[in-house]
């Protein structure tokens, strides 16, 4: 009766539909639990290819019912807008059920979460701009609006007043921009609320009866523990708690409940937005990497910043996420480097650390250590067991594992749902 934790391991995009498709048949419900639409999952299934922001990725297993937990902030247009371009393409997205404790994304996080941005100049941190920080802010500082708050007017325009309160001086004030009016946010929300009411739920309760009765339940981590407010790269990170612990506070669950944990990891390393990333490549290798394992992201369209494997990172997010087991994903793309650097440790000022530094100064300045394995050229994508893997391919997971504080139970050969290798069952 499991319930199984995914994580991102890195900065983002490490393929975590990957380990939800592994899972497929015997998964019940799929869970988001934190972020939003500031997610970006390309998902393949056969020759048809899906884009998804604030869906999980779950959505697109039969059978599976989609839950967007209470620590999910939600862009009510964008949730429509997926849910009929996926029920077009014959995805059934009837069953989806969202907490009414969930905080909505309006018209006004979104424009602060911009000029903010533009404001910080030099200093910006590179967000999505889909508002996911203003929003995470409100809900903070006790001024968010609930989507339990769409089924009472009166009470929605008080929340709505209040919030706008202060950031109308702000925005015409500081920003110069013009004042947002309670009515066009009240009038856009509640356009939604008859649509949306079929799905509201109480997750937590749905979840809790669900495990109760034996069924396994996947939450699916958007972003990365290097992007958790907490034990990420702060301030270079997302505003929710993308690591292990946010799927209990983000659903609801109990924290002795989760089971399994499974930390997703490219045989690289790959970073958008501004922020440390010591293993950065700037010169061919790095676009080597980009071109060859198509970094380019699936929200903003930016090229992804590229660099080697870094083990440090893949050891801390073992140890603050539990992990059990890592799903390697791209290992395709290193193909043809004729050695492959992977990051051991960190060189600060001539001083070595095994491990993250603990100031983030030093870990602006840490110069990776490396340790070159020697490359392959044969092509991987047709292995679907670690025996087929060319030796230095095998040398180089074995490696790796060693490294990363879990063992390295499935490794990612393509795109495809298929392409990819299991070496042990991720829930045993
Ligand atoms: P997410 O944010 O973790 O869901 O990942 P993204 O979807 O943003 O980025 C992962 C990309 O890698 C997608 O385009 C996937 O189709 C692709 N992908 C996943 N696993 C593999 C793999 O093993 N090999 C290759 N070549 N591509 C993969
Ligand atoms: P998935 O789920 C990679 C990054 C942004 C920016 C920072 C803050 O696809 O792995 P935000 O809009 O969240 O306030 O931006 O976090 N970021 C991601 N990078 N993958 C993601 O999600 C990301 N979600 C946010 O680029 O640096
Ligand atoms: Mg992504």
């Amino acid at each position: 009766m499991p319930a199984v934790v995914i994580i991102g391991a890195q900065w983002g995009d490490e393929g975590k539909g990957k380990a939800t498709d592994l899972l497929a048949g015997r998964i019940d419900y799929v869970v988001k639990f934190n972020g939003g639409n500031n997610a970006g999952h390309t998902v393949v299934v056969g020759d048809e290819k899906y884009a998804l922001h604030l869906l999980p990725s779950g959505i697109l297993t039969e059978g599976v019912i989609p839950v967007i937990a209470n620590g999910v902030v939600v862009d009510i247009e964008v949730l429509f807008d997926e849910l009929t371009a996926l029920g077009a393409r014959g995805v059934d997205v009837s069953k989806l059920l969202l907490s009414g404790n969930a905080h909505v994304i309006t018209q006004y996080h979104r424009t602060i979460d911009k000029v903010t941005e533009r404001f910080l100049g030099k200093r910006q941190i590179g967000t999505t701009g889909r508002g996911i920080g203003p929003a995470y802010a409100d809900k903070i500082n006790r001024v968010g609006i609930r989507v339990q708050d769409l089924f009472d007017e009166k009470i929605l325009r008080q929340k709505v007043e209040g919030a706008l309160d202060q950031k109308n001086h702000l925005l015409v004030k500081v920003y110069n921009r013009r004042a947002i009016l309670v009515d066009e946010v009240v009038d856009d929300l509640l356009a939604y609320a008859e649509r949306l009411r079929p799905m509201v739920a109480d997750t937590a309760l749905v979840l809790h009866e669900a495990l109760e009765r034996g069924e396994t339940v996947l939450f699916e981590g958007g972003q990365a523990t290097m992007l958790d407010v907490d034990h990420g790269t702060y301030p270079f990170v997302t505003s929710s708690s993308s690591t292990a612990g946010g799927a209990a506070t983000g659903s609801g669950i109990g924290p002795n409940r989760i089971d399994r944990v499974i930390g997703i990891v490219k045989a690289y390393t790959t970073r958008v937005g501004a922020g440390p990333f010591p293993t950065e490549l700037f010169d061919e290798s790095g676009e080597f990497l980009r071109k060859t394992g198509f970094e380019f992201g699936t929200t903003t369209g930016r090229p992804r910043r590229c660099g080697w494997y870094d083990a440090p990172i893949a050891r801390y997010t073992a140890r603050i996420n539990g992990v059990t087991d890592f799903v390697m994903t791209k290992l395709d793309v290193l193909t043809g480097l004729e050695r492959i650097p992977v990051c051991v440790a960190y060189e600060v000022d001539g001083v070595r650390f095994d491990e993250i530094p603990v100031s983030q100064s030093d870990f602006h300045h840490a110069k990776p250590i490396y340790e070159e394995l020697p490359g392959w050229t044969e092509d991987i994508t047709g292995a679907r067991t670690f025996d087929d893997l060319p030796a230095n391919a095998q040398a180089y997971v074995l490696a790796i594992e060693a490294m990363s504080g879990a063992r390295i139970s499935a490794i990612g050969v393509g795109p495809g749902r298929d392409a990819i290798i299991q070496r042990h069952d991720l829930l045993d």
